[in-house]
């Protein structure tokens, strides 16, 4: 795979957000982490454990409607071996409130029981919904807890100015999410994000962001391409021979194949290479390419017979 794309930026004003971000832990018995089930490594804040040290936490793994049912249920897996409470979401659609219900309960069994245990019953649980960028905070927020909510603000002993919506008889959560920053400690986690478009396409070279997800697709998912484009996966070495006798690697092959089949083409008979990589990125983000997922557990490995990247 090219990694020649530098993913490795980040807006300064994230110092502002992690200083949010402490703050509002502060107030909170549980820490609602929504990250991306298509990778969820990725979209995970690095800095979590530190942050919410102490804290019950939930871990919600949004858009499965776009990623792969079977990875999605390996990482559940595997975060129930860590203690850690994750289930997975897609927040777009109608979220059943009994399961988030559930999930809360299961994460916060500790801190119920210590109030049962001191005769205080009826206590709410204060929660705060954490995570990156897009990962669908606003869209949970919105479809879920609105619906029932009431807000309440003020309340004492709690810094002022901070909201509180009420839904339920159980749990009481901050109004505003904490807008984490993602890891950036390596060049994969920033194609990954590339991939999903959680970073501004503005800052990247699509056509080699483009060119990268065949490669991945082509190994992880074949018949991705097929089944979406009618197009060949795999050519002989004489057609991965250009017309000037160069070599083209088989992801640019499928590349070109796509930009005919889709009339991606500029006048002259060239490619539209900038056009036909958006077609890709915007059908595989939204799910159109199907349900993929671009990471697994380590300890899921095996499993899934994938090499280890
Ligand atoms: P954020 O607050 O964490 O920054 O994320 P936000 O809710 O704004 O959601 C980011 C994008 O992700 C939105 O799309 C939203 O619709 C989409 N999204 C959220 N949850 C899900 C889900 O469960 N499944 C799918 N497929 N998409 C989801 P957008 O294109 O930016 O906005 P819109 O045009 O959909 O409104």
């Amino acid at each position: 795979m090219n990694n020649s794309i530098n993913y490795n930026w980040y807006p300064g004003h994230m110092t502002k957000a992690r200083r949010m971000m402490e703050e509002n832990v502060k107030l909170v018995d549980l820490v609602i982490e929504i990250v991306d089930a298509r990778c969820i490594q990725s979209s995970e804040n690095p800095d979590i454990d530190k942050l919410a040290k102490n804290k019950a936490r939930l871990l919600l793994l949004n858009k499965a409607d776009l990623a792969d049912p079977n990875k999605t249920n390996a990482w559940v897996a595997e975060f129930k071996k860590r203690g850690i409470e994750a289930i997975p979401l897609t927040a777009k659609n109608k979220v059943k409130k009994k399961d988030i219900d559930a999930a809360v309960e299961c994460a916060c069994a500790e801190i119920i029981a210590r109030n049962k245990a001191r005769g205080i019953s009826g206590k709410k649980i204060r929660a705060m919904i954490a995570g990156i960028p897009n990962v669908g905070k606003s869209t949970f927020i919105n479809s879920y807890v609105r619906r029932t909510a009431t807000k309440t603000g003020n309340k004492p002993g709690v810094t002022k100015g901070k909201q509180w919506i009420t839904f339920g008889d159980k749990i009481e959560l901050l109004d505003t999410p904490g807008i984490l920053w993602p890891r950036f400690d390596n060049q994969i986690t920033g194609q990954h994000l590339a991939f999903i478009g959680s970073m501004n396409d503005q800052v990247i070279n699509i056509e080699e962001l483009a060119f990268d997800l065949i490669g991945f697709l082509m190994k992880f998912y074949p018949g991705t391409f097929e089944k979406r484009y009618e197009v060949k996966e795999s050519y002989t070495e004489e057609e991965l021979t250009d017309d000037y006798g160069q070599e083209i690697k088989p992801a640019l092959a499928v590349m070109q194949a796509i930009a005919k089949k889709r009339g991606c083409m500029r006048r002259g008979g060239d490619y539209d290479y900038d056009k036909v990589s958006k077609l890709i990125l915007e059908d595989f983000r939204s799910g159109r390419l199907g349900r993929i997922s671009l990471e697994i557990p380590k300890a899921a490995i095996d499993r899934f017979e994938i090499e280890e990247k």
